[in-house]
């Protein structure tokens, strides 16, 4: 049943991408955030199921649209969880940056971890070092081991983290191994799932970033056959209460609960897709020109294990 599915979330994050690329470097995030939203809502509500939003834009008071808890969809055909972020990094299309997508993971109900919107410290490698990376583990550890897995000298493998100063311990700690870093302003999904691609020059994510974005993480790494291994940082004490609550509802009561890809994204039956805003190190961005606008965009399905990538050119309405 998600084998079409999956291919109509395509549509949806098309729309949302081309809508928010009219926003690029307007500096107007809201306006882009809006233009995507509205788009991806209307265009799942043109789609056979009962889509349910479990990771969204935030709760029901402060979004209009795609809040948690709201139901997509027209209601009829399979009942799916779903996982979405419109426009993933608002900023960077904000001031023409790069790493931008619209996302959407799906999978049944109860699948998806409800993560409250905070931080977590994150650890992702692709298939070839999955089974050797330890959240637990130093630095100097993980490097030397990922090195090893995939055949390369220490200096030879590439750090991929968020650029914050949050970071400079970290970075120092990289740096001292010998290690290449590729910094980037935002978008660290899309950072998550290149360690994943062959070809993508970087091999391990490291850091703190979003925890609703680790759970659209875990779904491609997850289908990438990578690993992707978190733990919930709270930015402050009102945070705390609601990683506790989250955690206390799934019976964890150890806030340094180490969650895994799988513990995320639950199943075999998950699907993702994404379309690239701006490009990145997982995509390409929209092209726009006289007659036609070119998308990029993947889908991946779990059931299957199929990973497409789909370049649609679109004609211009305008
Ligand atoms: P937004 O889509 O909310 O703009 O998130 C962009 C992002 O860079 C994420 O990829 C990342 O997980 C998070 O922000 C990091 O948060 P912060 O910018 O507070 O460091």
């Amino acid at each position: 049943m998600d084998r079409n599915l999956a291919l109509e979330f395509v549509r949806v994050t098309e729309a949302a991408a081309i809508a928010a690329a009219v926003w690029v470097g307007k500096k107007d995030p809201k306006a882009a955030d809006q233009a995507a939203v509205d788009e991806m809502r209307d265009r799942f509500n043109q789609i056979a199921f009962a889509g349910r939003i479990v990771i969204g834009e935030g709760d029901k008071d402060e979004a209009p649209k795609l809040f948690i808890g709201e139901t997509v969809g027209t209601g009829g055909g399979p009942e799916m969880d779903l996982a979405v972020d419109p426009l993933e990094c608002t900023d960077s299309v904000a001031h023409g940056r790069s790493n931008a997508q619209s996302m959407i993971v799906s999978g049944p109900r109860g699948s998806l971890l409800h993560a409250p919107d905070t931080y977590m410290f994150k650890i992702a490698t692709g298939k070839a070092a999955a089974g050797v990376i330890d959240i637990n583990a130093s630095v100097e550890g993980n490097i030397k081991k990922v090195a090893q897995a995939l055949g390369k000298k220490v200096t030879e493998v590439t750090v991929i983290m968020l650029d914050r100063p949050r970071h400079e311990q970290l970075a120092k700690e990289i740096q001292a191994t010998g290690a290449r870093i590729k910094l980037i302003t935002d978008g660290d999904v899309a950072a998550a799932i290149a360690t994943c691609m062959p070809g993508s020059g970087v091999d391990l994510l490291l850091g703190i970033g979003g925890s609703t974005e680790a759970v659209l993480a875990a779904a491609p790494v997850k289908l990438y056959g990578g690993q992707l291994y978190t733990r919930f940082q709270p930015r402050h004490e009102a945070d705390e209460a609601e990683v506790r609550s989250c955690l206390g509802e799934i019976g964890i009561h150890d806030l340094s609960h180490v969650f895994s890809a799988n513990d995320l994204a639950k199943g075999n039956t998950l699907t993702f897709t994404a379309t690239g805003i701006l490009s990145g190190p997982m995509l390409d961005g929209v092209i726009v020109e006289a007659d036609r606008i070119i998308t990029h965009s993947v889908v991946m399905r779990g059931t299957s294990g199929t990973v497409r990538f789909i370049t649609t050119h679109h004609r211009s309405t305008s």
